[in-house]
């Protein structure tokens, strides 16, 4: 295999690498002209402006992935998904699960669908319900708000709560000329919550560990706090995992593996799509803990199984089982990226609402404190900057953006250059 083709744009054939296949100078060296070259929706959707909206990552591929489907074509391997293609991939998810984890979690539970989607899918038509509700905590990843209502299932939106610091600490703070300070973390309203699992129609939640996109990573005891919530009203859980290998702070526990009874509730859904960005493989997996879901999966989810992808089996499986080292070079380089961000979102853009994310690439920017309604319109006009409006993730969401920082650092920097020159243009910072 050529390794020039990894980074198209870029003749990596000259350029000693890391045996990882993830070269931090090489993507430091990708333009906006590369990445468009490179045709990723990201980067062609608003042409001539920095993609930060939509959640894919500008790094490549990993060696392993590109190798295995090098091969697959090789070898004309690509018809309908066989079980042997199934199986490995079951127990590659399983080996990843174990290792960074410690889930071990038993193959024969874990099965395929194309993406995650298609998974909330099936638990909104088979375990929810047309006519029931589903409690979505706010800001959401979009489609949770908007799926649902596609089944007949109404949505109870239930925004997150920002935590403000001791009272001396915050005030010492905004007397540092902060635009909100005293914001350093998020937490659930679990009174909320509760009101909404009380709802006679209520019979699922939505848990999104790590957070899409405020970035939270949920402690052991917010679960199990949910979990016995949820077991007082008989609500099951869809908990998306799929940002689990993004987490700077903590470690990610999956919501299954806390005891019995929240392996009982859940319905996993996971993915590499994210970690090794392969969304367009489509290849999702589901993990199965509550036998009822297991027996209704195999009886009513044959069509999703039928449209997973087999090259995306393949590259899965090859990301899951060999991708090992690119991934934690890439996640030392996204980590990187977020301290950039981080330093100004203290710095310039410090009157900027924001929590610090503790996992996931994606930032959740407020800028009602500087009046903006509608900031990713004026970003876009103003900066040529392409992010999500917040207020597609929810009520809560008016005045506010949701940013992809998987960028190449140079642009993560140009974008907030940009982002930074138009307020101060317009005098608001
Ligand atoms: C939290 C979350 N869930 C699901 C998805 C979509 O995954 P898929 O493409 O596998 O449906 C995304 C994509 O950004 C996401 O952030």
């Amino acid at each position: 295999m050529s390794t020039a083709t990894i980074l198209p744009g870029i003749d990596l054939s000259r350029t000693p690498r890391p045996s990882s296949g993830f070269d931090p100078e090489v993507i430091d060296r990708q333009s906006i002209a590369d990445l468009q070259a490179v045709g990723s929706d990201k980067w062609t959707r608003y042409p001539g402006c920095i993609g930060a909206f939509i959640a894919e990552m500008d790094f490549g591929l990993a060696p392993a992935i590109q190798r295995a489907i090098h091969d697959a074509t090789d070898r004309c391997a690509l018809g309908y998904i066989p079980d042997p293609w199934k199986r490995r991939l079951a127990e590659a998810c399983a080996l990843w699960q174990r290792e960074r984890y410690g889930w071990d979690v038993d193959p024969s539970r874990i099965r395929v669908a194309p993406d995650i989607l298609e998974i909330l899918e099936v638990f909104l038509r088979e375990v929810v319900g047309r006519g029931h509700a589903i409690v979505v905590p706010t800001p959401a990843y979009m489609p949770f708000l908007s799926v649902p209502r596609l089944y007949g299932v109404n949505v109870i939106e239930v925004p997150m709560l920002r935590r403000v610091q001791s009272v001396q600490s915050a005030q010492s703070a905004e007397s540092s000329d902060s635009g909100n300070p005293a914001a350093t973390g998020w937490d659930f309203d679990f009174e909320a919550i509760e009101r909404a699992f009380a709802e006679p129609s209520t019979r699922g939640f939505m848990l999104c560990n790590p957070h899409n996109p405020i970035g939270k990573v949920l402690t052991e005891g917010e679960m199990l706090r949910i979990s016995e919530l949820a077991a007082r009203y008989d609500v099951r859980i869809f908990s998306d995992e799929i940002h689990a290998p993004f987490v700077y702070r903590g470690r990610h526990v999956p919501f299954a593996t806390l005891n019995e009874l929240t392996a009982r509730q859940s319905m996993t859904a996971t993915s590499a799509s994210k970690s090794f960005n392969i969304p367009g493989t489509k290849c999702a997996q589901v993990i199965l803990t509550n036998p009822d879901d297991y027996e209704m999966w195999m009886d009513r989810a044959e069509w999703s199984e039928h449209q997973t992808a087999t090259i995306g089996a393949i590259a899965t499986t090859a990301a899951y089982t060999e991708g090992g080292d690119w991934y934690e070079d890439m996640l030392r380089y996204v980590r990187g990226n977020e301290r950039l961000l981080d330093s100004w979102m203290r710095g310039e853009l410090r009157k900027v609402g924001y929590v610090e994310p503790q996992g996931s690439y994606i930032a959740w920017l407020d800028f009602s404190p500087l009046g903006i309604e509608h900031p990713a319109d004026y970003f876009y006009k103003k900066a040529h900057v392409a992010l999500t409006d917040g207020r597609e993730c929810g009520r809560v969401g008016a005045g506010c953006v949701r940013m992809n920082f998987a960028m190449p650092r140079p642009l993560l920097e140009e974008c907030l250059t940009r982002m930074a020159a138009a307020l101060k243009a317009d005098g608001l910072i």
